[in-house]
């Protein structure tokens, strides 16, 4: 039902984890995906995320990008506008987790946070939309907050407050462009198993399970599937959603009442 041929895609951090499943999701419907990222390892192993895709039949290049870096981004952007003659859809994936609460964390590991998560997703965005405005293009832009940037998240103070600003970001770009044709929704996953949570030690990772009325952490496909619908045209007319990718940990907590 879905299919995005000839559309051209962009995937910050697109080499591992939720990253890597959105890529090639996007690219099983056709689309020509770019993977961008620091490196274009997998921090889990494996072959390289484009050349996974390629070598299923699909279409993709790795490109490296550092989202932090202001000047590097646009230059980056505008290169991938004109040698594909547009880009359709970005995915702002890229994001770091360093654990603290606010009296354990220093102007660094704040700072590293809310580089990569805000200022990354900020810079790409401007550029993408600058691009499509200059076409007068509709797009889809795609953030990754989180179930962090709605509720508390004990010991991870930096992060909470850097999913909660993509949380706003996300509703305050989408309002700037709907009229343009710009859709600007967000998927904000649960607890996903990928190299970012591997830090849960298994009884953690058991209890969240527990807490989840799902019963059970989000796969990267899981998270994949709803960014593949935000990026369709399915989702023509969702705007400024952050669509919860999490089992129902946000609704609320199974609870078995006491006989
Ligand atoms: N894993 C979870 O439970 C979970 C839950 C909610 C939200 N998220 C979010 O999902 C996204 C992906 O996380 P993941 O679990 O796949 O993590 P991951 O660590 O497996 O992958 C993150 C990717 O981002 C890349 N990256 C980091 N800094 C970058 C930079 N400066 N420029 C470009 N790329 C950069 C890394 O190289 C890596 O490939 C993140 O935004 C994360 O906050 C994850």
């Amino acid at each position: 039902m879905i299919d995005l041929t000839g559309k051209k895609a962009v995937v910050t951090g697109g080499s591992s984890g939720i990253g890597r499943a959105i890529a090639t999701t996007l690219a099983k419907v056709g689309a020509h995906v770019v993977v961008a990222d620091l490196t274009e390892e997998a921090r889990e192993g494996g072959e390289a995320t484009a050349a996974v895709i390629v070598a299923a039949g699909g279409s993709a290049e790795f490109v490296k990008l550092d989202v932090t870096a202001s000047a590097h981004v646009a230059s980056v952007f505008a290169e991938l506008d004109e040698r594909l003659g547009g880009l359709d859809i970005l995915v702002n994936n890229a994001g770091v987790l360093r654990e603290g609460s606010v009296h354990e964390t220093d102007d660094e590991t704040w700072r590293t946070q809310f580089l990569v998560n805000v200022d990354g997703t900020f810079h790409c965005t401007r550029e993408m939309v600058r691009g499509l405005l200059a076409r007068k293009s509709p797009g889809k832009i795609v953030n990754i907050s989180s179930i962090s940037g709605f509720r508390g998240n004990p010991g991870f103070a930096a992060y909470c407050a850097t999913k909660g600003a993509i949380v706003n970001f996300t509703r305050q770009v989408a309002l700037d462009y709907a009229a343009h044709g710009i859709n600007v929704n967000a998927v904000a996953p649960g607890f996903v198993t990928t190299h970012m949570t591997a830090l849960y030690d298994q009884a953690t990772h058991d209890a969240l399970a527990a807490q989840t009325p799902r019963g059970r952490w989000a796969s990267p496909q899981d998270v994949a599937n709803a960014v593949l619908f935000l990026a369709s045209p399915l989702a023509d007319h969702v705007v400024g959603d952050n669509l919860l990718v999490d089992g129902g940990w946000t609704i609320g907590t199974p609870v078995e009442l006491g006989a």
